[in-house]
């Protein structure tokens, strides 16, 4: 698809990939509805796309996707301040980093993760899809590579972005070619959803990934651009995000020695 005077809606545009995301956009010439709960931190987003190409347009729209009738809203809004939709990037997301027995409440961390990572996404595609299939459009998914792979420390994460995968393969096959579906997997990439984490109490117990091994925000958003560009159905990054499906399958428990050692959990129990 071509990006250039694409009228899309982001949503997590106020931080993270969401950001560059939208920044990239607007490096096309797309019209851009940019969507998070935190204002301040929008504004100073779409400033940075209006200056990205003359040509570029944004709209901030303030939002919290917890439930289904702000989804429907925000989808209503975009539509009317674009004059229709080409592409939904459904981006917005939250982690934890923690083991499952040390969760305070391990049941409201999963459901809290769940509507924000997979209720929400459900919600906006109902919505946007008749949009999308009068634009013959797409939707790009920030998934995680977590969401085809186990990853320690990361359970109800995992769970939520397995089901977006369950959820999004299934419905790229009822649409056949009426509209397009992206989903993206990265790695480790540097934003601040990890300390989101510790400040929302889902965990901080974890080690991380030293900053050399994350990618930039910035790198992410291109690969996912260049992704939606090319309408892959799916883009999984890093060489060990390429290999891990093959190595579940040849020798799982390797993985799971791999991630454990990787995040030191081997050192703490
Ligand atoms: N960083 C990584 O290592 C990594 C790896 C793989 C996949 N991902 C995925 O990439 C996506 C973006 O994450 P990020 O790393 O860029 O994290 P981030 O910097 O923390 O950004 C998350 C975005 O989601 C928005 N958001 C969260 N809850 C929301 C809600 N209830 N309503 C509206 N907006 C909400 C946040 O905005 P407000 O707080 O302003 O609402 C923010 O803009 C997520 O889906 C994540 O799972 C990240």
């Amino acid at each position: 698809m071509k990006l250039d005077d694409t009228r899309a809606l982001v949503t997590g545009a106020s931080s993270g990939i969401g950001a560059e995301l939208a920044v990239q956009l607007g490096e096309y010439g797309a019209r851009v509805c940019l969507a998070a709960r935190r204002r301040e931190l929008l504004d100073a987003v779409a400033e940075r796309v209006r200056r990205a190409k003359p040509s570029a347009v944004a709209h901030v729209l303030p939002v919290d996707l917890d439930t289904e009738a702000a989804c429907r809203e925000l989808i209503d809004r975009s539509v009317e301040a674009l004059g229709g939709l080409d592409l939904l990037v459904i981006n917005a997301g939250i982690s934890m980093n923690a083991r499952f027995e040390e969760l305070p409440d391990p049941l409201a961390t999963a459901r809290a993760i769940m509507e924000t990572n997979y209720f929400a996404a459900v919600a906006l595609t109902a919505q946007a899809l008749p949009h999308l299939r009068r634009s013959r459009g797409r939707i790009v998914v920030v998934s995680s590579l977590v969401g085809v792979a186990p990853l320690p420390t990361r359970t109800a994460y995992a769970a939520s972005k397995h089901a977006v995968h369950g959820f999004f393969d299934s419905l790229r096959a009822e649409l056949g070619a009426a509209v397009g579906i992206t989903l993206a997997c990265p790695g480790a990439v540097a934003t601040p959803i990890r300390e989101v984490s510790k400040a929302q109490g889902r965990g901080a117990t974890a080690a991380e990934l030293p900053d050399d091994e994350q990618m930039s925000a910035a790198e992410c958003a291109r690969l996912i651009l260049d992704a939606a560009r090319a309408e892959k159905r799916e883009l999984r990054m890093t060489a060990a995000g390429k290999l891990s499906p093959w190595m579940r399958l040849i020798a799982p428990g390797v993985i799971d020695r791999v991630t454990r050692y990787k995040l030191g959990l081997d050192r703490r129990s």
